[in-house]
């Protein structure tokens, strides 16, 4: 039996129908970007996340880019954010010509060190991005009270946290804006490219919603320097029928970190832990230990497909090699893409199929 990593076909499975007649229904409609469905979308995300604008994009890449240009930063400004995260989280902040500035992360949640942030800020800071890794919040209210003294606006990335909550508030309500991808493995995933910029903030809505779309406040006519980054009605109609299943789908993901949990007994693994006050989605389900690789290719060996999120940090990337301040004093983020590895997680795994993968992983520690 094959133990995929993710399996994006097996959730259009669980919905086809739907999901079939949904984008039949688009077609048939003859309105295809922007359109009813895209409206719908954004109203009812905005609703579920509890802020009052939602806009839909191209991509996650799209909506931090997006954000960060309606926060008018661009060149000669900062934005703090983390080295370990995926890199569209820092091309997004090279893309508007502003400079990232790194902050370490913290060993246990592996989200941002909120209390290495304060230490960062410079008068060219801009803006600070944290990162829900993995489907947990970071340390908002940390984030929160240094950027409102510093008066730096946050941007966070919640990519990976669609309905993660953290006192008792959901991922992507706390900052001044917030970004989503629906990338098709995300907990709420399109069948292609997507993404959503949300905010409360009237001025930075208005302005989001010029800049997806060539700076048009009215057709052809352009008020600020925008571009074309659309989500289409065919994703939008999709993500609206998946928007009714997320918290079936993060609880059926929390179930299967339940059952990995029996993992405990092996020492030489070190679990994920869940923040206080946090309600974790488990995007994905990451491990430490050391000599990841030996397991990595065991795992490989038994049928049992595996990722590591990330294997190499941001600022060690040939791309990204360049000095960006705090490059030199990232060690936690150094060793960490050393020793974690990602093992399947998703709504559509079998209980017996998460318990067969914590079976293999017993047997190589015996
Ligand atoms: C943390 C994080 N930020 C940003 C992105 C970018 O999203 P997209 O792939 O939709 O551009 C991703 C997705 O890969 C992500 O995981």
């Amino acid at each position: 039996m094959m133990i995929y990593f993710s399996s994006p076909k097996d959730q259009y499975l669980s919905h086809k129908k739907d999901i079939n007649e949904a984008i039949a229904k688009v077609l048939d409609s003859g309105w295809y970007i922007l359109g009813n469905e895209v409206k719908c979308f954004e109203r009812e995300f905005a609703a579920y996340i509890g802020v009052s604008h939602a806009f839909g994009v191209g991509s996650g890449t799209e909506a931090l880019h997006i954000a960060l240009k309606a926060c008018n930063i661009g060149p000669g400004d900062e934005v703090i954010t983390v080295s370990h995260t995926a890199v569209a989280t820092v091309s997004a902040i090279t893309l508007c010509g502003a400079s990232p500035v790194f902050v370490d992360i913290e060993p246990d949640y592996f989200a941002m060190d909120t209390e290495k942030l304060e230490a960062l800020i410079s008068p060219r800071t801009k803006a600070v991005i944290p990162v829900h890794i993995y489907g947990q919040p970071a340390n908002m209210a940390k984030v929160i009270s240094v950027a409102q003294k510093h008066n730096i606006f946050v941007i966070e990335d919640c990519a990976q946290a669609h309905g993660a909550e953290y006192k008792n508030r959901k991922a992507g309500s706390f900052g001044d804006i917030s970004c989503y991808s629906f990338y098709p493995t995300k907990n709420l995933g399109a069948v292609g490219d997507g993404g959503a910029v949300l905010t409360n903030n009237e001025e930075l809505a208005t302005r989001v919603k010029l800049l997806r779309e060539y700076g048009w406040a009215e057709r052809y006519i352009s008020y600020i320097d925008g571009w074309n980054s659309r989500l289409d009605e065919i994703q939008a109609a999709i993500l609206r029928i998946k928007l009714n299943f997320l918290d079936d789908d993060n609880g059926k993901r929390r179930k299967i970190a339940g059952i990995y949990a029996g993992l405990q007994s092996c020492t030489n693994i070190t679990l994920p832990e869940v923040r206080p006050d946090a309600n974790h989605v488990y995007h994905l389900y990451v491990i430490k230990l050391q000599e990841r690789d030996k397991l990595l290719n065991y795992l490989k060996d038994h049928g049992i497909g595996t990722l590591i999120h990330y294997p190499v940090p941001v600022h060690l990337q040939r791309a990204y090699l360049m000095k960006f301040r705090g490059s030199d004093n990232l060690p936690v983020t150094e060793r960490t893409a050393k020793e974690i590895l990602s093992l399947p997680i998703y709504p559509e795994l079998e209980d017996e199929q998460v318990e067969k993968v914590v079976e293999v992983i017993k047997q190589y520690y015996v």
